[in-house]
């Protein structure tokens, strides 16, 4: 795992996107898993800025979302579905038609999860999935005691996940959703490389359990231990509770420019 701290949470944009665009110069049609939530919007941006700018292009690349909302349409703004419309399409060139998401309106839900693990197994697997992490230490919607063995499939929101989640919902914590789609944690740890992003000190602790805790379904994001191309990329203060900060920062700093993250 290598953990990249950054000065404050814009510039965790570009050492995100420039994965991304070395992914495109390897492969010109990559398959993106992506995120929702605040944590991202850095990365959504920067991409928006070079596909502007005339340098980076998402013509070519599909993406997956990592979860949906059970029972909202995806019209509705707060779905995950419109969240990464107005994030990332309606700014890109990533042709609407190339992302998919777990269908949270599904009449059989249970089946839902399987048709989507299928989806992305048709697609050649995911290249590079973009992740943020709860503050409770979950990734996607893999509350604590998630099964590390998990594929897509229902789940339940916790009480304070709802409530993290009620400022997209008029602040009203009972209008959140108490069901989802989500990616499982075996499904999230089959893409080829995973690039969890957070900022801010309300993440601290969830980033310290999740870099340098026990590998526990208490703390999903703990399981990304296990995966062999991990790139952690956090703020200042979402670096706080690292007891290696020190370590990270000088592995970083010796890293010769072409090798990336
Ligand atoms: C949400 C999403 C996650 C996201 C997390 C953190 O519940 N399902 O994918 O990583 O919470 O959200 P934020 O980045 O807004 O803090």
């Amino acid at each position: 795992m290598e953990v990249v701290i950054v000065a404050e949470a814009r510039a965790i944009g570009p050492v995100v996107v420039d994965a991304v665009a070395a992914l495109i110069a390897r492969s010109g049609a990559p398959v993106l898993g992506l995120a929702t939530g605040s944590s991202p919007a850095p990365v959504y941006d920067e991409l928006a800025a070079r596909v502007a700018a005339g340098t980076l292009s998402l013509a070519g690349a599909r993406g997956f979302l990592l979860d949906e909302y059970v029972g909202l349409a995806p019209t509705h703004p707060a779905s995950y579905r419109a969240t990464i419309e107005a994030e990332l399409v309606a700014r890109t060139d990533l042709p609407t038609g190339a992302v998919t998401g777990p269908d949270g309106t599904a009449a059989d839900l249970a089946a839902a999860g399987p048709a989507y693990d299928a989806a992305i197994a048709a697609a050649g697997g995911i290249d590079l999935q973009l992740l943020g992490v709860g503050s409770d230490g979950h990734i996607g919607f893999n509350e604590p005691t998630s099964s590390l063995g998990s594929r897509t499939r229902v789940k339940t929101l916790t009480a304070r996940t709802r409530a993290d989640n009620a400022r997209f919902f008029g602040a009203d914590p009972d209008a959140v959703p108490r069901h989802v789609l989500t990616q499982g944690i075996a499904t999230i740890l089959a893409a080829r490389h995973l690039v969890l992003v957070a900022s801010g000190t309300g993440k601290a602790a969830a980033v310290s359990a999740t870099v340098e805790g026990p590998v526990t379904a208490f703390v999903p994001a703990s399981a990304l231990q296990l995966h062999p191309h991990v790139t952690v990329v956090v703020d200042e203060a979402a670096a706080g509770g690292l007891a290696l900060a020190d370590y990270y920062r000088a592995t970083y700093a010796d890293k010769p420019p072409w090798q990336g993250v």
